[in-house]
């Protein structure tokens, strides 16, 4: 068995990689090589990477990408977009292109509370936990005052606190459900300190509270919440059926079939995961773009697809006289300052490309996202196939990995532009040439 290593994090950058090669790549000169080549030459620069977390070794590129010509509410943005996966950026293009021609896209916010529980374990009578509560609630408030000051001044910070019985739920259980207006900042820190200091002063105000007795609440922990349903914004596009035409895909036929996509993934949950998977594929570009948290987008974006007890499409589709609709609806915690916005210099580009947006301005940019990659997605599998265009993006991958040239390249674009693309296919293809 490998031998475990103690103090890791105390070792330099340098002792980190020696040690690693040693124990994993038999000191192999190349794996210090490749983790290497990924250091920026900027020291400034590698040494706010080194700094983001901890035990850092080397940089991980992804592509930053851009899709132009998205027009929301009437104002024309180029996107960033941070994602490998070959096709997605050309899709969002394309589909951005297609509703420019047909008046864009349209976005409303609709609320931007978020929320953050103080769990509380108690087995006493709640009437005394309530009483309690009401008697303590200006001081809970009130010892947040510093905390909250600056969000305060700004317009925004705790909203409410509510006492939850949720002893149905579970033998015992209580919380302190509070909610937040978070502004232009996605909140997590500041939610989690005034929760941590609302629990510790509740804490310290039930051991002085006399009506408890020797049955004291107990505080099991305090975070914010990632399910946002009161965080939320719509974003939709709309035009005329005879607009719609695709291919040799007449309007109506196409939003009819479109229209049964958008169905087929309501009712069935393995298709609706797959379809918002899809959705994702654009809002997750954008939200790592922009430096947001992708993961806590991620769980709180799917939860509210399960909303309703049943996992099921987070976009819409509707005919009606005579005109197509396609919509979606997404909770969207996002922040334009703090946390890397202001430090990773891509973030801070992003930021700027997209004109500088406020946490909403950029809640509507990232929700159209989503729902332009939906359309691609749909209108993709209900004509052509979603092979076809995927294969085509995927064909530079499997150049590369075949290490062809510059010109071996060109020619199997060229080729390829009216031929299959198949990882055999582009296999075949350049052995031809090289034979
Ligand atoms: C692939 O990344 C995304 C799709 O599977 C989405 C969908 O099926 O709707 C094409």
């Amino acid at each position: 068995m490998d031998v475990p290593v103690s103090g890791f994090s105390k070792k330099s950058k340098q002792e980190k990689i020696e040690w690693l090669a040693n124990a994993y790549f038999g000191d192999d000169p190349e794996a210090i090589n490749t983790l290497r080549k990924y250091w920026n030459s900027d020291t400034r620069l590698q040494e706010l990477h080194d700094d983001f977390t901890e035990n850092v070794i080397s940089n991980y590129y992804l592509p930053f990408s851009v899709a132009p010509n998205f027009l929301i509410n009437d104002t024309l943005y180029t996107i960033p977009m941070v994602i490998e996966e070959s096709s997605v950026v050309a899709a969002a293009s394309n589909a951005a292109k297609f509703w420019l021609e047909r008046g864009g896209f349209n976005a409303e916010v609709i609320s931007t509370v978020k929320t953050g529980q103080i769990h509380i374990d108690y087995f006493g009578n709640g009437e005394v936990l309530n009483a309690f509560f009401s008697e303590v609630k200006n001081e809970l408030i009130d010892s947040i005052a510093d905390i909250q000051k600056n969000m305060k001044a700004r317009g925004g910070g705790l909203i409410d606190i509510e006492l939850k019985d949720a002893t149905s739920q579970l033998n015992g259980y209580y919380e302190l459900h509070c909610t937040f207006e978070t502004l232009d900042a996605m909140g997590a820190n500041f939610i989690n300190s005034c929760l941590e200091k609302i629990a510790a002063t509740f804490e310290t105000a039930a051991l002085k509270y006399d009506g408890f007795n020797t049955t004291l609440p107990k505080i099991v922990l305090s975070i914010l919440s990632n399910y946002v349903p009161e965080c939320v914004v719509r974003a939709w596009v709309g035009c005329p059926l005879e607009s719609l035409s695709y291919g040799n895909t007449q309007g109506k036929e196409f939003a009819e079939n479109f229209v049964r996509a958008i169905d087929i993934a309501k009712a069935e949950v393995r298709r609706a995961v797959t379809h918002n998977k899809g959705i994702m594929n654009g809002i997750d570009a954008v939200v790592l773009a922009t430096g947001n948290d992708f993961r806590a987008v991620e769980a709180g974006v799917h939860a509210y697809a399960a909303k309703s007890g049943r996992y099921t499409s987070l976009t819409e589709a509707v005919i009606e006289n005579n005109s197509f609709t396609f919509s979606i609806e997404v909770p969207l915690a996002l922040g334009t300052v703090g946390g890397l916005t202001s430090l990773h210099p891509l973030v801070k580009f992003a930021l700027q490309l997209l004109r500088k947006p406020s946490a909403k301005e950029l809640m509507k940019i990232v929700a159209v996202a989503g729902l332009a990659q939906n359309f691609a997605a749909i209108r993709s599998l209900v004509t052509t196939g979603i092979q076809q265009g995927h294969m085509k993006m995927h064909l530079m991958n499997i150049l590369n990995q075949l290490q062809a040239t510059s010109e071996e390249k060109e020619k199997a674009i060229e080729y390829f532009t009216n031929n299959t693309v198949s990882h055999s296919a582009a296999v075949e293809f350049i052995e031809k040439l090289r034979a």
